[in-house]
């Protein structure tokens, strides 16, 4: 993607800096962030000619000002925590829902090309039909589902009631360099990579056999681009379609890392699914494909970015 004005909201978070990373040299990227979590020592090149940084809430940014002239949005933006959600209910529906609609609005208002929508995997909830299909129904089981699947929704009508192009990714668990080890959403991945590189034993909830579906930060980025050169509208998983148990990917780690610590076993978490593996079928509508045999070297990457940012 060349010669573009993107928006980017959210990007000065874990997965939106990647996004604004690769895309910055080669278009000009505007980011909203309300700085909730995200940094700016986030970004590779903050000071770039290219870049434009507002801090504001999506709830209070004049944002048909900032989507005037934009091709792409991508919008990422969001409470990202499922506890956090659960405590606060209006607040993450605020930032999570409200933000989204006012959002799509500027966006049909602005004749803007396309949105592409940072969705979850959470929308699916308990469905046991493994593997997840988008056609399945939407099960949300916290608030930070339902507002995830009502910006879905909004995205469709918009579609139909507009024109508005839009692709919605729904991400199942995403691991990398930049991720916020504090966060409470899936992170399973750093807090087994920190707690090993603090000579500590990480905590395994359950028998450790559930399943899970990751997927790398560089990979969604990819996605996220390759939804918005796509002419294709809808929903589409972004996983690797394969599963792995949370005992195999302890197994990966400490033989990365060469450390035989072993994992303290805990009561199983209220509410922790059993498996979770996304059908990828219909990710050939926007021509991405995973190649799953790279595992380990991502979390090499992740691990020597956890090394050389000490939390
Ligand atoms: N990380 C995952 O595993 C995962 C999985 C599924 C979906 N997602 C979705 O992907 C997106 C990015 O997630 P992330 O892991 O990078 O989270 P993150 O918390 O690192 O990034 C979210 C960014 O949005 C900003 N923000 C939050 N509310 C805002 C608001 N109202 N106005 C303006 N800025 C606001 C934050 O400051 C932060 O920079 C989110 O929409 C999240 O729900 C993430």
């Amino acid at each position: 993607m060349e010669g573009k004005d993107i928006v980017v909201t959210g990007g000065l978070g874990f997965i939106g800096s990647h996004i604004v990373d690769e895309l910055v040299e080669n278009n000009r990227v505007t980011v909203t962030d309300n700085f909730s979590s995200g940094k700016i020592d986030n970004l590779k090149y903050p000071n770039h000619e290219n870049l434009k940084i507002i801090k504001g809430d999506l709830n209070d940014l004049d944002l048909d000002k900032i989507l005037k002239g934009t091709d792409y949005v991508f919008h990422l933006a969001a409470l990202a925590s499922v506890p956090e959600s659960v405590e606060k209910p209006l607040f993450s529906n605020e930032n999570n829902l409200d933000g989204s609609l006012k959002l799509f609005v500027a966006a049909k208002n602005n004749n803007v090309k396309k949105v592409v929508f940072s969705s979850s995997a959470a929308i699916y909830g308990e469905n046991p039909n493994i593997p997840l299909k988008e056609t399945e129904p939407y099960m949300p089981e916290s608030p930070y589902a339902v507002q995830k699947a009502g910006s879905e929704l909004y995205l469709k009508a918009f579609n139909e009631s507009y024109g508005l192009n839009y692709v919605s990714l729904r991400y199942f668990n995403v691991f990398g360099p930049k991720q916020n080890i504090n966060s409470s959403y899936a992170a399973v991945i750093p807090n087994f990579i920190y707690g090993l590189l603090n000579g500590r034993q990480p905590t395994i909830f359950g028998d450790g056999e559930q399943t899970r579906d990751f997927i790398y930060v560089k990979d969604i980025v990819r996605a996220n681009i390759l939804a918005c050169e796509s002419d294709y509208n809808g929903i589409v998983n972004i996983a690797s379609g394969n599963g792995l148990s949370i005992n195999q990917l302890y197994d990966i780690i400490t033989e990365v890392l060469g450390s035989d610590i072993k994992p303290i076993y805990e009561d199983e978490r209220i509410g922790d699914i059993k498996h979770s593996i996304a059908d990828i079928s219909n990710q050939k509508n926007i021509g991405f494909t995973v190649d799953s045999n790279n595992f380990k070297n991502q979390l090499k990457e992740t691990i020597k970015w956890f090394m050389d940012n000490p939390q």
